[in-house]
């Protein structure tokens, strides 16, 4: 249990996600080192959930399937992906102690060392390549990936073939990305090694194909919660048949933004008032991308609407050059002519979305001393029941173990916690997220009968063991 008074909510997350095993600094023991974070068992248990609900809400088309690449590529593919050439950031170097800092992380006017408040002066070679070199074998150049559609592109031939050359064609990639970033920092969102989740849709630009009809007709009156360029990125909701119109966005590409929309408001849970789909300006995109929509969550623990995911039309960019980098012809035949498919990326920083979860399902009872619990929606909670054995009598921990033993098996998720005083374990329970805890007690051993406590109203009622799994499939179904 923290103390959460005069702490800030990033401080107050921080500190329950180390002591209850979400997520802890990497190498520790050695200082820890920034823009490195290790998952703990019930950090990795999240994440894992989370990729859970990812996988079958964007795979769950004909014709998307989930491949793995490697996260060590040669280097021509960042060659032929234009990654050698342009993924730099400008850096500001201080005149005294030499630190360097990202040009966006300074404010030009009051331009002054962020560690030694010295003058800063404009780094001679304003680029600083971030990928991670390295060398294989002998002596030949790589790069640790700094996304994942990389995999994705190189293997689309082959796959394309293999799925009997039908588009579109979606593959998914979850693994790590690796970015060399001068300062890390806001925790989980500038890191040097983390997940993504991203999903390329290949595509032939003439004939879509998606949506299909069906689908555009359960989709024109939806409504986007769309922050337009134009509109001083004030948010306003747009169905997608006046975002095709008004916007000229096609419509694949408003299919891509329902989807991703659905899944952070419906799937994930996240409030409409903290969700936008924010227009990246034509001057801010990445070098790659034709139309660039990112969603931003609003988070108070970081300040303000934060990115966490982006919507990306890369066109032939890739195809293109990996056709003529590595002499492949990566165009197909299809729908009676020859083409290089166009690509529509869905990509998502996975550590960014864990944090955005801590974020919004914070909750704190000021009336009930000082804990916090995370109301994590029941698919994501790292457990979904702990199983509470309340008193030291014989035979009562044996009962509480056949308990638990038997959620398992009905793939409940269910944790056993047996030390401390009960209201100790409450308190570990809702700072870890479990929505149920199941109390074994006296008399349990009478009446054959638990009693459950809901993690978010705190109230207790006593059910009979033989109704256990019954109810509480009933209740984490609702
Ligand atoms: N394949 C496209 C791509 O990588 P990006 O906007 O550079 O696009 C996609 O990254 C997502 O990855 C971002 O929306 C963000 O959620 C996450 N991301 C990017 N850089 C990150 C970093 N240094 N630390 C944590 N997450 C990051």
């Amino acid at each position: 249990m923290v103390s959460t008074k005069n702490v800030s909510k990033s401080d107050e997350i921080l500190s329950v996600a180390s002591t209850r095993g979400f997520f802890f600094p990497t190498a520790g023991i050695y200082g820890g080192r920034a823009g490195f974070y290790t998952y703990g068992h019930l950090g990795k248990l999240l994440k894992s959930n989370w990729e859970f609900l990812w996988r079958k809400h964007f795979l769950s088309k004909d014709n998307f399937w989930e491949v793995q690449s490697n996260n060590i590529l040669p280097e021509p593919v960042f060659k032929a992906s234009g990654h050698l050439e342009n993924f730099s950031e400008c850096r500001v170097k201080c005149s005294k102690c030499n630190s360097e800092f990202r040009i966006d992380d300074i404010v030009l006017d009051d331009s002054k060392c962020l560690k030694c408040n010295n003058k800063l002066v404009l780094s001679k070679d304003d680029g600083f390549n971030m990928m991670f070199p390295l060398v294989v074998g002998s002596g030949e150049k790589a790069y640790l990936s700094p996304e994942t559609a990389q995999g994705a592109y190189i293997t689309f031939k082959d796959e394309f073939k293999a799925t009997r050359g039908k588009l579109p064609l979606g593959l998914a990639i979850l693994d790590k990305a690796y970015r060399n970033e001068l300062s890390p920092r806001n925790l989980f969102f500038r890191l040097r090694e983390f997940s993504q989740a991203e999903l390329q849709i290949f595509f032939n630009p003439d004939l879509p194909g998606f949506p299909d009809d069906v689908e555009w007709k359960g989709i024109k009156d939806y409504g986007l919660l769309l922050a337009q360029a134009d509109n001083n990125h004030k948010v306003s909701k747009v169905s997608c048949s006046d975002a095709f119109k008004k916007f000229k966005l096609p419509k694949f590409y408003l299919s891509g933004l329902v989807r991703v929309q659905k899944f952070f408001l419906d799937i994930i849970g996240v409030p409409s008032d903290k969700f936008r789909l924010f227009e990246v300006p034509e001057g801010d995109r990445a070098f790659y991308n034709r139309i660039h929509y990112d969603v931003e969550i609003l988070l108070d623990s970081l300040g303000g609407f934060k990115e966490v995911a982006g919507v990306h039309y890369r066109g032939d960019h890739d195809l293109s050059r990996h056709q003529s980098l590595s002499k492949e012809k990566l165009e197909v035949f299809h729908d009676g002519k020859r083409f290089i498919p166009h690509v529509l990326e869905l990509s998502f920083g996975v550590d960014r979305n864990v944090w955005l979860l801590f974020d919004i399902f914070y909750h704190k009872d000021l009336k009930k001393s000082d804990t916090l619990l995370f109301r994590f929606p029941k698919l994501l909670a790292p457990f979904q029941v702990s199983v509470l054995p309340l008193v030291n009598k014989e035979g009562l921990d044996v009962k509480a173990l056949e308990i638990h033993n038997s959620f398992r098996n009905a793939g409940i998720s269910s944790f056993f916690d047996d030390s401390g005083s009960i209201g100790k374990r409450y308190a570990r329970n809702d700072e870890a997220g479990t929505p149920f805890c199941v109390t074994v007690d006296g008399q349990t051993l009478d009446d054959e009968s638990v009693t459950i406590r809901v993690r978010d109203t705190s109230e207790q009622s006593r059910v009979k063991i033989g109704e256990l799994i019954i109810t509480l499939q009933r209740l984490l179904s609702r």
